[in-house]
């Protein structure tokens, strides 16, 4: 069984030992329900420190008014058994109480400007002031040497990143790549509420992420490109928030290409709201 804390005084009395011992300390955030993406994320943790710590909170404050926070899935036992599979050392599932001591309401937010008002931000306004907030807390929480996020998020990863550099938090964030079902579907803990034929048309998703590489590195235009994907999801059945082809650091390119694209895609499927990206330069 893997160890279990539930408060920042039990967090600490375990880093403070590790700490004593040397030990460079990695930090896996998650909102739980953990699948292989998740698990891959430990994996890489241990090839980056000697102790692994995973926490587990379904965030509040970033989830919208509409949105999914009471229904998203939490599977506690699940979780712990996976992590402890997964070489985790230590699993911290804090309360809201303990994350957020003052109440949500009254908790001290922290903004991104730029790369969080953007694509995902333009679409779930706040979304990324409760990632950052959280994200900042856990980081305070645990003084990691590195923390380690999913590629499949990659808004959010350029947000925790600006977050960490500019609050000079001495953390190395570490980036995993995205890991997929067979047909290529991102592992999300959100695939779960597909039903029916939706699971199989979610594919679509990558297979369009796919195709807008292929046809960018051919010159085609970009904007041009992005409608009709946005056209082709809209006519397998999503209910399309964006596709758009951006540069790394998320302005918008120039038509004509460039090295460094990527595209990112959010879409929803019946009452489930997917993202997905693809980088064009990698395999
Ligand atoms: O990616 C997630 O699971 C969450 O946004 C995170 C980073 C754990 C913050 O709640």
């Amino acid at each position: 069984m893997i160890r279990t804390v539930r408060t920042i005084a039990e967090l600490r009395a375990h880093l403070a030992g590790w700490r004593d011992q040397g030990h460079r300390i990695a930090l896996v955030p998650t909102m739980g329900n953990l699948h292989a993406g998740h698990f891959q994320l430990i994996e890489l943790a241990r090839q980056n420190a000697d102790k692994v710590v995973a926490s587990v909170f379904v965030n509040p404050t970033q989830f919208g008014p509409n949105e999914d926070f009471s229904r998203y899935p939490r599977t506690p036992e699940g979780d712990a058994e996976g992590l402890a599979k997964a070489g985790c050392d230590v699993l911290f599932l804090p309360s809201v109480e303990t994350m957020y001591p003052l109440g949500a309401e009254a908790a001290v937010r922290i903004r991104v400007p730029g790369v969080a008002d953007v694509l995902e931000g333009a679409h779930r306004p706040g979304h990324f002031d409760g990632v950052a907030t959280v994200v900042a807390r856990l980081f305070n929480m645990v003084h990691p040497d590195v923390a380690l996020f999913g590629r499949k998020d990659y808004q959010q990863l350029q947000v925790i990143r600006h977050m960490a550099r500019d609050l000079a938090f001495a953390i190395d964030v570490v980036a995993a790549p995205t890991v997929r079902e067979p047909d290529g579907l991102a592992m999300s803990s959100r695939n779960q509420y597909l039903v029916g034929d939706e699971r199989r048309t979610a594919v679509e998703l990558i297979n369009n992420l796919r195709m807008l590489r292929e046809q960018a590195a051919l010159g085609l235009p970009l904007r041009g490109l992005e409608a009709e994907a946005e056209q082709r999801l809209t006519a397998a059945g999503f209910e399309v928030d964006y596709v758009a082809i951006r540069r790394a650091d998320l302005s918008v390119p120039e038509d004509g290409g460039e090295p460094g694209l990527l595209a990112l895609v959010a879409a929803r499927l019946g009452k489930t709201r997917l993202i997905d990206n693809l980088e064009f330069d990698s395999a």
